[in-house]
């Protein structure tokens, strides 16, 4: 075989001992008769920037990037998607046209998620945003973009909410923006008046995790129910998702946005249409394994 036949791909960020980005790839791979490899590139940010530079020498043809280099990675780059610039984040560097670009498919993955999963339609919905952290921006941006009629920020440090409402207002002045703290209070009758409530903190990672919104903080579903998203896949079903299951809402994990985010980067990096369904189950499938 020659070299040229065999392709690389990779994932950038540390620590990446749990990632399960390279089953999910390596299966779509192999499913659209691409020989190659999807490697992880467990690397300090030094090595990251130094890519960056020499981008042109790599052999590697196309990244995803996760935690912590996302905010690195799009300021290190000149070529960026639209959704990657406004988001200030990139989560896959692809070559265009003999560029090498960052672009940023969370904030696809996230509504192809809530829409077909979820059967969500954001347009004139009100959102409630838990956190406002790296993955919160995607979230944000997918929301705004699809034309919800208002958005609640919710965290524990006001002062990341305040930067992220002044960039994303500036881009969507229509959408009505709102920031409250962790008061309980304030949280309830936020969850009252929202159709979607996204939790987007690491809250829930740790078995031993409190919820964020405990039980008397979510009212007990009417006939429209509300819509807990979850960006946590593992464990499935975080203490969050529980607590408004239990109150008769709807629930979604965050498996469908990695699987959709996956799918899209393989179609930035390859131009073919990829497998998303084989993605989602080889994922799932992982997740089942790991327990
Ligand atoms: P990511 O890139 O995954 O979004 P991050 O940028 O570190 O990760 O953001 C984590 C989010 O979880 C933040 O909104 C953080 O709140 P602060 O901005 O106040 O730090 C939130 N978070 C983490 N631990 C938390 C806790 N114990 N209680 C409340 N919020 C928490």
């Amino acid at each position: 075989m020659k070299a040229a036949d065999f392709r690389l791909f990779g994932i950038l960020g540390f620590p990446l001992s749990h990632t399960l980005s390279p089953v999910m790839q390596e299966a779509a791979l192999q499913s659209l008769g691409i020989k190659g490899f999807y490697l992880v590139l467990e690397q300090s940010e030094k090595n990251v920037k130094h890519l960056l530079k020499n981008l042109k020498q790599s052999s590697v043809e196309g990244f995803n990037v996760t935690v912590p280099y996302k905010e690195v990675v799009c300021k290190g780059l000149k070529n960026l998607t639209p959704e990657a610039k406004a988001i200030g984040a990139v989560n896959t560097i692809f070559q265009k046209r003999g560029k090498w670009v960052g672009g940023n498919t969370d904030a696809y993955g996230f509504l192809y998620s809530l829409k077909s999963e979820g059967k969500f339609l954001p347009r004139g919905k009100r959102a409630l945003i838990l956190g406002s952290g790296g993955s919160s921006k995607a979230v944000i941006y997918a929301l705004a973009r699809s034309g919800v009629k208002s958005i609640t920020i919710a965290n524990r440090t006001q002062s990341k909410v305040q930067a992220l409402i002044r960039r994303f207002k500036k881009l969507f002045p229509k959408v009505v923006w709102g920031q409250i703290g962790l008061d309980k209070e304030d949280l309830k009758t936020a969850v009252r008046d929202a159709d979607l409530v996204v939790n987007t903190t690491s809250v829930g990672l740790k078995p031993k995790d409190k919820a964020l919104l405990s039980v008397t903080l979510i009212p007990k579903a009417g006939p429209r129910k509300k819509l807990f998203y979850d960006l946590i896949y593992n464990p499935a079903e975080t203490k969050f998702l529980k607590t408004a299951k239990l109150r008769g809402h709807q629930t979604l994990n965050g498996a469908g946005m990695l699987a959709a985010q996956g799918a899209k980067s393989l179609e930035c990096w390859t131009g073919k249409k990829a497998p998303l369904k084989l993605m989602y189950q080889t994922l799932l499938k992982a997740l089942k394994t790991k327990g």
